[in-house]
């Protein structure tokens, strides 16, 4: 209470110059209009409304913003899309009865849009939920337009995110174009409802992220330790028309939490640290590239711990080898060997369920889009199986939700280290038997491996022998024969110290080969400066296409520098072979002395 007294004093001092008519100071009246830089104040002193500028630029905005802590943080913009130029703006009740900011021309830059029937008796009061409420006393409480239900950026205690199912009218938030321009830009957040709600954000109207479905606890798609992050969410329908919303609400005052969609489509939540000063990110929904809706295409696992980023599931291929080599996974995988019931379609015999089976991955974030099911836990796999011509191509279960069922293409599809669901995809019984067999070829490979290293310098140059002889196949093969022949040929060379590094890394590295990186062109290609996730710096020789290098001259460059580990040379720290790529990591040394052991 003591709070509001003084608040309210401080306010009348400043209002008095401005204000004729004494009304509510959360208030906006016909009357009674606010001038830059006046402002207005929920009752609690929550929240202001009034005109602010953003670093780096002399625009004014009229917004709301947080009252009661130091650092300036938005919650709402009106005119985000066409800032004033100067101080003379003014926020008021137009005649029609709609809120109205307008410049010194009384050029209207925003307004609320509505049809009001009652102009005069229009208000629009600033509550302490940070809420702006136009209404004009008719039919009760029923406001004509509320800030809430348009929102900015900002995601914030009690508001609600919804979509109106009957009309598809969206409450959803919009990202600035960047952190100091609050015009529109390229990111939207909206609860859709599909087959169970989940959040999704649309990249220019691309599905860009979603959270998988919510069941009733937490979006399933989401990690375990995230999800605590949103305790106090909820997604609930109570309304028929509007199927359903998402909101938060903590019941402990004392924690302040606002949530952002940045200019960058990531979702952050952010709390109040009163000791710091400042807002302590607490989760953002882009962790990973695996965050990136469909990253891995049609069919494609991503798993943020692996490298490369992006597998196949069991029984599929990539669809373009060749961009997939150079780390572009859109174009997704196909399936190696059809279902059987995709053969019995063909066939015309209708017969159904036919010699298939089901592969169990666990802790996924299961694909887009399922198919709604009102079966529960037990009978999702015969349903599944049941249902005719193949259309359903894999099924998951969870508590919340019942049995969830694909049909089509599985997308954006990921591997979690911990929580997650189990996603049973529905795979050829020969595909699954591979399984098997495939565990004892590994099993074989790493044996023969063992022995290999055993009898090293021996071995070295017989693999070399073979290397020749295989030369035509690994042009052929490409990408498969970098882990498989190439890491074959190697195992005579210290394999365990000489990484095999993969190209979308060693492009990271140099961040793109940019020609800024480039230390020097040398007879068999260029050599770029690059510097590692963890911080280690590596000179970079890319062999060029023309140097006339091939396989052979290269497997013999490695072998050579592998031998060469004398404290005065360069060391080879790995080397990548993928589709065309051929290339040697090195040690980055800083003095220049050795460029022409490098570019010789
Ligand atoms: C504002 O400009 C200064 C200097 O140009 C820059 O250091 C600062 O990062 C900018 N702030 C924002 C928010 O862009
Ligand atoms: C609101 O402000 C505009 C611009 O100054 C002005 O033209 C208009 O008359 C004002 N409306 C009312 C109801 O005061
Ligand atoms: C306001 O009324 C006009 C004319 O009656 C109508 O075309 C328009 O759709 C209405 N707008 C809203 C927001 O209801
Ligand atoms: C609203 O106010 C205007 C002038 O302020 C007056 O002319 C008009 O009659 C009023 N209308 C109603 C419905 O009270
Ligand atoms: C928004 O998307 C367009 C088109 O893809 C792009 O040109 C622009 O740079 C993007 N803007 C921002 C702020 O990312
Ligand atoms: C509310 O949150 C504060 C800080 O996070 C904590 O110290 C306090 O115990 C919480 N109170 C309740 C009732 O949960
Ligand atoms: C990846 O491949 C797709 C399909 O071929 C293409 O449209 C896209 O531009 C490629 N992306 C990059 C970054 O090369
Ligand atoms: C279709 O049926 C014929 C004979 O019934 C069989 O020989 C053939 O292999 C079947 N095709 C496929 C794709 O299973
Ligand atoms: C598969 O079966 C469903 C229902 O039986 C049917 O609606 C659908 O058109 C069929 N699809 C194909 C490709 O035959």
């Amino acid at each position: 209470m003591g709070k509001t007294i003084s608040c309210s004093v401080l306010l009348a001092l400043i209002s008095c110059f401005y204000l004729l008519f004494a009304t509510a100071l959360d208030t906006i009246t016909p009357s009674k209009s606010i001038k830059d830089p006046d402002v207005i104040i929920s009752q609690n002193g929550v929240f202001r409304l009034g005109f602010f500028s953003l670093a780096n630029s002399s625009n004014r905005y009229v917004g709301i913003l947080y009252n009661q802590i130091p650092v300036q943080t938005v919650v709402w913009v009106a005119n985000g899309n066409r800032p004033l130029k100067d101080s003379s703006g003014i926020l008021n009740i137009s005649d029609d009865g709609n809120l109205v900011v307008s410049n010194g021309k009384a050029e209207a830059l925003w307004s609320s849009h509505v049809n009001n029937t009652a102009p005069n008796a229009t208000t629009a009061q600033l509550l302490d939920s940070g809420n702006l409420v136009l209404s004009n006393g008719e039919d009760g409480a029923s406001s004509l337009w509320e800030s809430f239900e348009d929102p900015s950026n900002a995601f914030i205690e009690t508001m609600k995110i919804s979509t109106d199912v009957k009309t598809g009218r969206k409450v959803e938030l919009k990202s600035w174009k960047s952190i100091d321009d609050p015009s529109d830009g390229n990111f939207s957040l909206s609860l859709e409802p599909f087959n169970s709600p989940e959040v999704i954000i649309r990249k220019n109207n691309q599905l860009y992220h979603r959270t998988g479905p919510w069941n009733g606890n937490s979006f399933i798609g989401l990690i375990d330790e995230y999800t605590a992050y949103l305790e106090g969410f909820d997604v609930v329908a109570d309304n028929p028309q509007q199927a359903y919303y998402m909101t938060y609400d903590f019941s402990n005052d004392s924690m302040l939490i606002y949530i952002e969609l940045d200019s960058q489509g990531k979702f952050i939540e952010r709390k109040w640290d009163a000791g710091k000063g400042n807002w302590i990110n607490k989760y953002s929904s882009y962790q990973t590239n695996c965050d990136v809706y469909g990253y891995c295409g049609a069919f494609g696992i991503c798993d943020s711990s692996k490298r490369p980023i992006c597998s196949c599931l069991k029984g599929f291929k990539p669809r373009n080898i060749e961009e997939w080599s150079r780390g572009n996974w859109s174009s997704g995988y196909f399936r190696t060997t059809p279902l059987q019931c995709q053969r019995d379609n063909n066939n015309g015999s209708g017969a159904g369920q036919g010699d298939d089976g089901f592969l169990e991955m666990k802790m996924m974030k299961v694909p887009a889009f399922p198919h709604p099911s009102s079966i529960s836990n037990g009978q999702c796999k015969d349903q599944c199986m049941n249902m005719k011509n193949c259309s359903c191509v894999a099924y998951a279960h969870d508590d919340g939700i019942g049995c969830m069922l694909w049909s089509g293409d599985l997308i954006d599809v990921q591997k979690f280290s911990a929580s997650g669901v189990d996603l049973y995809i529905r795979l050829p019984s020969s595909e699954l038997d591979k399984g098997k067999s495939s565990k004892v070829i590994v099993i074989t490979t790493v044996t023969a491996g063992i022995v290999a290293i055993t009898i090293s310098a021996l071995f070295l140059w017989c693999g070399m022998a073979k290397q020749r002889g295989t030369n035509k196949r690994h042009k052929q093969i490409k990408h498969k024969s970098y882990s498989e022949n190439v890491g074959e040929s190697l195992i005579g060379v210290k394999l365990q110290q000489l990484p095999l590094f993969n190209f979308e890394e060693l492009a990271t590295a140099t961040n793109n080969f940019h020609p800024k990186k480039k230390l020097g062109q040398g007879g068999f290609g260029p050599v770029y400066k690059g510097t590692l996730d963890d911080g280690k710096e590596i000179a970079v020789k890319r062999l060029s296409k023309a140097s006339g290098q091939g396989l052979e001259e290269f497997m013999n460059e490695v072998v050579v520098m592998s031998k060469l580990q004398h404290r005065n040379l360069v060391r080879l720290f790995g080397c990548c072979v993928e589709a065309e790529e051929k290339i040697l990591v090195y040690e980055f040394m800083p003095n220049k002395s050795l460029d022409a052991f490098l570019f010789g």
